[in-house]
């Protein structure tokens, strides 16, 4: 199984999705036709964020050509952007690879609010890309507006780590993608109702059977959500545009010695880190990051989390507090620790925290300025930090601009 070139998967991806946000495609006719239509249907939308697809926008027939296409079914390794530097093909399940007609299933589904028992809510209702694949909301309402306890995270670059959820207890994201469909303040289905519901929609009876031989069943759902999600990738940010020109700027670059190709790549990198450039505060913040704020402890690598779990005092003290990982592992020690959640694209996602507690990022830094709220499972990570007002700003303005990068943004698909 070869993947296919990376750009002609995003090509094919642009056609399929029609509404995928890349800009630079060359395209055939009928991603022409395709990139038209998505310009109606926005010239038509209001300003209004939609959530959900457009529910029978998508025919019979444009999903039989399209499952034709050339390489539809093709795997291919979603690209990566700068800053992610994980072998994605390593991260795509051999039993689940990503192809353009998968992955627009997936896409579809994520946004189809059939998928809940009352036709209200999709995965898109509390993952939205406009919000930055969050829902913005302290806790997540599903359906019937019944609250949860926790806030929904950022479903972005969850390719690169297999465990899933605050607690950990999804293994893949295969497993996770059917807990909100069963879950009854969610979606309030169970994946086999939902899966009965597909079977007697006719275009995704085609899709299903054409991509996995057979009808949709809850793996299949699952797989092709997941599909999907491993395509939502963020990076480029002012950070990794710094972090790309280090080289050049570290000791020991001798400009005298370059090769004319060596030239030119200096430049272009070097034109790239003016063009993005981290802001002086930010810059002052980085330095803060991963040193004497000590952030870095735990918000580190490619995507700015260990993916380990910590009580860091969120919600303490409380005589029920959420127990965070210890509802998965049955172990005390773990009590309300939660899985350290990304920084990427952080401005996008307020309000902040497992339980939504905080408002802005200040708040956030403030928390940990004064060391948390000691409880006897407090991480010993965490104590107080004796930053000052300025350096607390500085923090704030290096996750703010220093971190904000290219997301997936892309309209809510037509649905069959
Ligand atoms: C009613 C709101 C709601 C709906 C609908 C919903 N989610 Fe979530 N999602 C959440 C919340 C809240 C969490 C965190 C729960 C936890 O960790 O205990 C979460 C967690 C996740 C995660 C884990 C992310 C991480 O960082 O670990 C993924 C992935 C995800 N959801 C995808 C989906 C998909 C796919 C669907 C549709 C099938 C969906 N969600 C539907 C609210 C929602
Ligand atoms: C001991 C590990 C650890 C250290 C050190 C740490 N964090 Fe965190 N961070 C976490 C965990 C775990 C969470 C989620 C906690 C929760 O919600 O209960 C979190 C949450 C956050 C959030 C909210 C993210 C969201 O999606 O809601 C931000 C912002 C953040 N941290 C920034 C920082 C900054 C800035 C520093 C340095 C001053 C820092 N963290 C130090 C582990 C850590």
């Amino acid at each position: 199984m070869v993947p296919i070139q990376t750009t002609f998967g995003a090509l094919l991806l642009a056609g399929f999705l029609g509404a995928c946000a890349s800009e630079d495609e060359q395209g055939t006719a009928w991603l022409k036709s395709a990139e038209t239509s998505v310009r109606a249907a926005q010239a038509s939308a209001s300003d209004d964020i939609v959530i959900h697809g457009e529910i029978g926008a998508l025919s019979v027939q444009e999903i039989r050509e399209s499952l034709e296409q050339p390489g539809a079914h093709e795997p291919f390794i979603p690209e990566a952007p700068l800053g992610i530097t994980s072998d994605l093909a390593q991260l795509i399940p051999a039993d689940n690879p990503c192809t353009p007609a998968k992955v627009s299933l997936g896409k579809q589904l994520f946004f189809d609010p059939r998928l809940s028992k009352d036709t209200t809510i999709s995965c898109a209702s509390c993952h939205h890309p406009d919000m930055g694949w969050g829902d913005n909301a302290a806790v997540s309402s599903g359906i019937a507006q019944q609250k949860g306890a926790r806030s929904a995270p950022t479903v972005l670059n969850r390719v690169l780590a297999a465990v899933q959820f605050w607690d950990g207890r999804a293994a893949s994201l295969e497993e996770q993608a059917l807990g909100p469909i069963g879950n009854p303040i969610e979606m309030g289905f169970s994946a086999d109702e939902a899966a009965e519901v597909l079977n007697g929609i006719e275009g995704y009876r085609i899709q299903f059977e054409r991509i996995f031989g057979g009808p949709a069943t809850p793996d299949r759902i699952a797989q092709a959500i997941a599909a999907f999600e491993r395509t939502i990738i963020g990076g480029g940010s002012p950070y990794d545009y710094h972090i790309e020109a280090k080289y050049f700027h570290d000791l020991g670059w001798d400009e005298e010695d370059e090769t004319p190709e060596e030239t030119a790549e200096r430049e272009a990198v070097l034109a790239l880190e003016k063009q993005h450039a981290l802001s002086d505060a930010a810059r002052r913040g980085m330095t803060l990051f991963f040193d004497k704020a000590e952030c870095s402890l735990c918000h580190v690598g490619e995507n700015f989390t260990d993916e380990l779990y910590y009580n860091i005092g969120v919600g303490f003290p409380s005589d029920a507090p959420d127990k965070g990982r210890e509802d998965h592992t049955r172990e005390e020690k773990d009590r309300g620790a939660f899985r350290t959640p990304t920084v990427r694209n952080i401005a996008d996602s307020a309000p902040y925290l497992h339980d939504g507690s905080a408002q802005t990022l200040r708040q956030v830094v403030e928390h940990y300025n004064q060391g948390g709220n000691p409880n006897p499972w407090q991480s010993d990570r965490i104590r107080p930090l004796k930053l000052t007002e300025q350096e607390i700003d500085d923090l704030v303005a290096f996750m703010e601009q220093g971190l904000q990068g290219t997301v997936p943004r892309m309209k809510p698909p037509r649905l069959p």
